[in-house]
């Protein structure tokens, strides 16, 4: 059993709902999970997860400046340390997450994570593909 965190940035609900769907994916494997909205997760609930899912929606203008919201961008810049955390990320996109993922990749390794898996998910089933994600991770 691994201890998994999911967090989340989500200004409508749909990339809580993503968030929601990986947890209990996580469940049904028998680990214990805390779900929590980004702006909740300071270094001690990262220091305690052996597997942390981060989760943001996307922002712009459909077609340029398209990247992960703002706050996911500055938790993730705002040095936690994830030294050797295994991470997984996910996001959620009304039509295209271009290179969301990528963005939020770099700024998690550069803050030391080992990103394992990565998804983007469409906000009109933004559930799909939460059991794919968490199948990807090695251990869970
Ligand atoms: C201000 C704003 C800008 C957005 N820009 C984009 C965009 O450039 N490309 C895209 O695919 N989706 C875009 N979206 C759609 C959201 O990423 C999508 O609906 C997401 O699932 C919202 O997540 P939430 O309900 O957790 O806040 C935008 C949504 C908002 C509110």
């Amino acid at each position: 059993m691994k201890t998994v965190l999911v967090a989340y940035e989500s200004r409508g609900g749909k990339t809580k709902q993503t968030a929601e769907a990986i947890a209990d994916a996580c469940k049904s494997r028998g680990h214990e999970v805390t779900v929590a909205p980004l702006s909740g997760v300071g270094q001690p609930m990262l220091d305690g997860a052996d597997v942390v899912f981060i989760g943001s929606w996307v922002e712009g203008f459909i077609l340029f400046g398209v990247r992960p919201a703002r706050a996911a961008r500055t938790w993730l810049q705002n040095s936690k340390s994830l030294t050797d955390k295994t991470v997984a990320l996910f996001c959620t996109y009304g039509v295209n997450p271009r290179s969301s993922l990528e963005v939020m990749r770099a700024l998690a390794e550069a803050n030391g994570a080992k990103v394992v898996a990565q998804r983007a998910m469409n906000h009109r089933s933004p559930a799909d593909g939460a059991q794919e994600l968490v199948a990807a991770v090695p251990g869970l």
